[in-house]
């Protein structure tokens, strides 16, 4: 696990679209996870800027995005769907790009359909991840044990009191999402965790340096052969 620090939060995203560009420059097909949340945005405006400057084609290139919240209309303005037309695909030339079904009758088959797409491409050469206060990686909340597949998840609540700021009220926020489970994110090949801000101090300090432990999802990347965590100052603030 490589760990690197920068002065703000701004270096951290143009750190993590170096990275993103090189993989999408030495492989033009390839299979990108992609996440949600504050934290990739900023890699994602660099990642645009570039691709409008003419110097990066996703053309080839096709997504899968690591969760979505249940029973919420995908048109919602909360929704991760809307939030990756936004903050992404609508500015760039994805060839395809993929959100898990939150809304899907079968949740079960969802989850199984959405893995073996995932498998069936290829699987991903590089996930973006960000980090929940509670060390949470996609959905994957501390747990007894790691998950596997991608699943259905009941939200603890303290995620939902981080992701409460985006909705009108508490009562709004979902309660469960679907998400790729930690045996999927730790098949991609490649791995970059971008996290900033003093709230992620802790979960980072329990990520790089704790014992490996489903309480501390992220803890598992540390046996992952290809990580790099990308922080600010104030997230490497207890390192
Ligand atoms: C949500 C997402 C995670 C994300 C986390 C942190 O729970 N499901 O994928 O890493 O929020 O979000 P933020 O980057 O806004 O702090």
């Amino acid at each position: 696990m490589q760990v690197h620090v920068f002065e703000n939060a701004q270096q951290v995203g143009k750190a993590a679209a170096v990275l993103f560009a090189s993989q999408v420059m030495r492989k033009p097909d390839s299979i990108l996870g992609l996440a949600t949340g504050s934290s990739p945005i900023g890699c994602y405006q660099e990642l645009i800027a570039m691709h409008q400057a003419g110097v990066l084609d996703f053309s080839q290139c096709v997504s899968y995005n690591l969760d979505e919240y249940c029973a919420l209309p995908q048109d919602h303005a909360c929704s991760y769907h809307t939030f990756m037309r936004e903050e992404l695909f609508d500015h760039i030339n994805m060839k395809a790009h993929f959100v898990p079904d939150g809304n899907a009758a079968d949740l079960a088959a969802e989850c199984k359909r959405y893995d073996a797409a995932i498998q069936a491409a290829g699987g991903i050469d590089m996930q973006l991840l960000g980090i929940g206060r509670n060390g949470h990686i996609g959905f994957n909340e501390p747990a007894d044990s790691f998950t596997y597949g991608t699943q259905i998840v009941e939200l603890t609540e303290s995620t939902i009191q981080a992701n409460r700021r985006f909705f009108d009220s508490e009562k709004d926020v979902p309660r469960r999402a679907i998400s790729l489970g930690i045996g999927g994110i730790m098949s991609a090949k490649e791995i970059v965790l971008v996290a900033m801000g003093e709230d992620k101090a802790e979960a980072i300090l329990k990520t790089v340096t704790g014992p490996v432990t489903p309480q501390v999802p992220a803890s598992i990347l540390r046996t992952h052969p290809h990580v790099t965590i990308l922080v600010d100052k104030a997230a490497a603030k207890l390192l």
